[in-house]
């Protein structure tokens, strides 16, 4: 058993009652390499923001559980060497799909866990959900549950369309789980192709797509059915239109890729939105420089310099989602 508090971990309770009193929203950016790793930390560190290092059950295997345990004890500790003096990052399970998941990682040194009954019947996921917040709780793990399910794949949860949060069901799913956190569904979604085109329209000046907005209509009926109540967003990249550009560029093809407008993101992060994930942003920000590198200098082979210019330009987008978009800098001095 590795207790998350002995490496210097943090779980999400008082940070998210924070974020909503403050009006801004907690990162939760996934991580599957050392690279994605150090940029997260070096761009929370010279902002000072909390965050939530976040790994799916995917992440999970390709990192390998053990050395994750000492990456994320390594992470607190890169932390302090780079200044930041009181750290507050949390590790978390996104997606988890079984008790057994869940409970691996509570007894592995996460400190915050996500169990996705989003696909099953409504009482299955109450059943499952009310089982992972009795163990995780047990050794002061915070637990998210999710309900309404986001269009596209969602680990091996999928679904053909976007089936909105009920906010009629929010109060008995959070009374009866004991769940700290909910992820909603709102009109987000997995991946880098959010919207197909006949959903969205086309900016004539640039031939881009323009996406639907978000319905803040069902944000705003399920903040009142649980006020102050701490609210999650999956699937919120923005798919920054310039790393699309270098990808098609550099011998890449991405047509039509399109994410939430950056506005939007704003705007939940001021209610009671407090933890936005992205991951899509990262994978094309990776993708985008070492593609560059590829087609620039074709003879190179030292993965340093590849991963490094991609390490470098995620880190900037790190940094620019934290100020410019969440608003979580400053947050964890
Ligand atoms: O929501 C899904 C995350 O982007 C993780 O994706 O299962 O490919 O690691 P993954
Ligand atoms: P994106 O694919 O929009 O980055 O969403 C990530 C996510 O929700 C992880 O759980
Ligand atoms: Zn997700």
């Amino acid at each position: 058993m590795v207790n998350y508090k002995e490496i210097g971990l943090v779980n999400t309770r008082e940070m998210f009652a924070k974020a909503i009193k403050g009006g801004y929203a907690i990162p939760a950016f996934n991580f599957n390499n050392m690279e994605q790793l150090q940029a997260i930390i070096k761009a929370s560190a010279e902002t000072k923001s909390p965050v939530i290092l976040q790994v799916s059950k995917g992440a999970r295997s390709y990192a390998n559980q053990t050395l994750l345990r000492y990456m994320a004890e390594g992470a607190v500790a890169y932390a302090k060497e780079l200044g930041w003096e009181h750290p507050q990052i949390v590790l978390h399970l996104d997606h988890g799909d079984s008790f057994e998941l869940c409970k691996s990682c509570v007894d592995t040194g996460f400190s915050s866990v996500m169990i996705d009954g989003s696909s099953l019947p409504y009482d299955e996921n109450v059943a499952l959900t009310r089982q992972v917040v009795e163990y995780a709780h047990k050794y002061d793990v915070t637990v998210e549950g999710e309900l309404g399910v986001l269009a596209g794949v969602e680990d091996e949860v999928s679904s053909e369309e976007s089936h909105y949060t009920k906010p009629e069901e929010v109060i008995d799913f959070t009374t009866k789980t004991g769940v700290d956190s909910l992820a909603i569904s709102i009109g987000t979604s997995h991946g880098a192709y959010k919207f197909k085109p006949e959903q969205c329209t086309r900016d004539p000046k640039t031939g881009r797509l323009v996406p639907p907005p978000l319905a803040f209509d069902v944000l705003d009926a399920i903040m009142v059915k649980l006020p102050g109540f701490p609210i999650v967003l999956h699937g919120s990249s923005s798919v920054p239109q310039e790393y699309v550009d270098m990808i098609n560029q550099y011998g890449g093809k991405m047509p039509d890729a399109v994410g939430i407008p950056e506005e939007q993101l704003r705007q939940a992060s001021k209610s009671a939105v407090c933890k936005i994930n992205i991951d899509s942003d990262s994978r094309l920000a990776f993708t985008a420089a070492v593609r560059k590198v590829f087609a620039e200098k074709p003879a190179e082979f030292d993965p340093r310099k590849y991963c490094g210019p991609a390490r470098d330009l995620m880190v900037e987008l790190y940094k620019h989602k934290i100020i410019n978009v969440l608003g979580s800098d400053g947050k964890a001095l």
